[in-house]
C-alpha cells in the first residue's frame, strides 16, 4: 500500500490505524510505502520510526521515498493524501494547476508501476478534480479504479442526523452526499432511514412538524455539514485530521469488504445527468469489487438545484484544468 503525504497531519493519523488492521482487517499483513516531497521526508521517516516502536504484528515493511515510481511499485492500494495547499494570494486556477502538476505525474506512475488490481483514493484537495486528473493520466488503469473521498462529508451528515434524533449513528442508513467535496456539496437525507422509518418523518417529529423539518434541513443541516471543515478549523485551530483519516479507513474498508450504501466520488458514466468523466460524489454500493453508483433515486426540485450547482462547480474545475492542457 502506498500513502502519499505521509509526513503530514492526516498521514500521521492514518498510518497507525492501517498498521493496526482497521482498514484491511486483522488477518491481512501490510507493507507501507510512504511518498513525500523532499521537505516532507523527515516527517514520514519519523512516523516510520514510531510505527516500528508500535511493533504491530501486521506491519511487515515500511519504506519512505520521494520517488513516485518507487512508492507505487506493485501497490494494490494507493492513498493519495499529499497535495499542494492554497498559499497566500493563490487563485483557484493556480491551486488547480499546482495540483494537476502533482496528480498528473502520480497517476502516470500508478499506470506504469502499480499492481494490475490497483485502486486509488484521492484525499488531497481539490479531491474530485485531482482524482479525475490522476485517472486520466494512469494509462491502462480503468477510471473506475480511482475515487475521491467524500466519506468524511457522509459521516458528518450521519453524525448531525443522529444527533438531532438522539439515536446512534449505526441506526442511520441511506444518507447521500452529492457533488463536489466543497462547500457546494449537497448532503441529502431524502432517502435516509432511521431505525426502519423515513428519516424525514423522524426529523419532523423531533423538530416540531414538516415545515420545521424543512427549515432545519435548509438552514442548519445542509450548511453545517457543508461547512463543517471550517467549523473544525475555527474551534480546534487546525483542520480535520483524525476524522479525515477515519473516513479514509472506512472508504477503503467498505469498498473492499462490501457495503449496501455509502457516499463516494467516482467517475461518472452519465448517472443522474452528470457529465461523463467528472469525479462526482454519489450514493454508492460495493460488492467488494469497487464502488458502483446507486441509480434511480428521485431528487426533488430543491435537491436537484443544489446538486446541479455542485456539478457546475466540478465542470468549471475541469474546464480550468483543461484550459492549461492538464486534462
Ligand atoms: P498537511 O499539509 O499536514 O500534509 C500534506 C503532506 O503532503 C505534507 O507532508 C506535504 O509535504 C505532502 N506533499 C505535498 N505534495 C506532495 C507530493 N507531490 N507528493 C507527496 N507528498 C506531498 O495536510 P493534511 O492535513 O494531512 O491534509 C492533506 C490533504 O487532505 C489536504 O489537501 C487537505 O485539504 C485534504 N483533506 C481532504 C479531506 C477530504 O474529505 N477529502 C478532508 C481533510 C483534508
Amino acid at each position: 500500500m502506498t500513502v502519499t503525504g505521509a509526513g503530514g497531519q492526516i498521514g500521521y493519523a492514518l498510518l497507525f490505524r492501517i498498521a493496526a488492521g482497521d482498514m484491511l482487517g486483522s488477518a491481512q499483513p501490510v507493507r507501507l510505502r510512504l511518498l513525500e516531497i523532499p521537505q516532507g521526508v523527515r516527517g514520514a521517516e519519523g512516523a516510520a520510526l514510531e510505527l516500528q516502536d508500535c511493533a504491530f504484528d501486521l506491519l511487515h515493511d515500511v519504506e519512505v521515498t520521494d520517488d513516485p515510481h518507487v512508492a507505487f511499485a506493485g501497490a494494490s492500494i494507493a492513498l493519495l493524501v499529499g497535495a499542494r495547499p492554497r498559499g497566500p494570494g493563490m487563485e483557484r486556477g493556480d491551486l488547480l494547476a499546482a495540483n494537476a502538476g502533482i496528480f498528473g505525474p502520480q497517476g502516470a506512475a500508478i499506470g506504469e508501476v502499480a499492481a494490475s488490481d490497483v485502486r486509488a483514493v484521492v484525499v488531497g484537495n481539490p479531491a474530485n478534480t485531482n482524482a479525475a486528473i490522476a485517472a486520466a493520466s494512469a494509462a491502462g488503469v480503468p477510471a473506475e479504479r480511482f475515487s475521491a473521498l467524500t466519506r468524511l462529508d457522509h459521516n458528518r451528515a450521519v453524525g448531525q442526523l443522529a444527533s438531532v434524533l438522539d439515536v446512534s449513528p449505526g441506526e442511520v442508513s441511506g444518507v447521500t452526499v452529492w457533488g463536489n467535496h466543497s462547500a457546494t456539496q449537497f448532503p441529502d437525507i431524502a432517502h435516509a432511514r432511521v431505525a426502519g422509518r423515513p428519516a424525514l418523518d423522524a426529523v419532523a417529529d423531533a423538530v416540531g412538524g414538516a415545515d420545521a423539518a424543512r427549515i432545519w434541513l435548509d438552514e442548519e443541516f445542509v450548511p453545517r455539514v457543508a461547512r463543517r471543515g471550517a467549523e473544525i478549523i475555527e474551534v480546534r485551530g487546525s483542520s480535520s485530521v483524525a476524522s479525515a483519516a477515519n473516513a479514509v479507513i472506512e472508504h477503503v474498508r467498505d469498498e473492499r469488504a462490501g457495503t449496501a450504501w455509502t457516499s463516494a466520488a467516482v467517475a461518472s458514466h452519465g448517472e443522474y445527468g452528470v457529465p461523463e468523466g467528472l469525479v462526482c460524489s454519489f450514493p454508492v454500493r460495493s460488492d467488494g469489487s469497487g464502488y458502483r453508483v446507486i441509480e434511480g433515486l428521485d431528487l426533488d426540485d430543491r435537491g436537484r438545484a443544489r446538486f446541479t450547482a455542485s456539478v457546475d462547480e466540478l465542470v468549471a474545475e475541469r474546464d480550468a484544468v483543461r484550459a492549461i492542457g492538464k486534462l
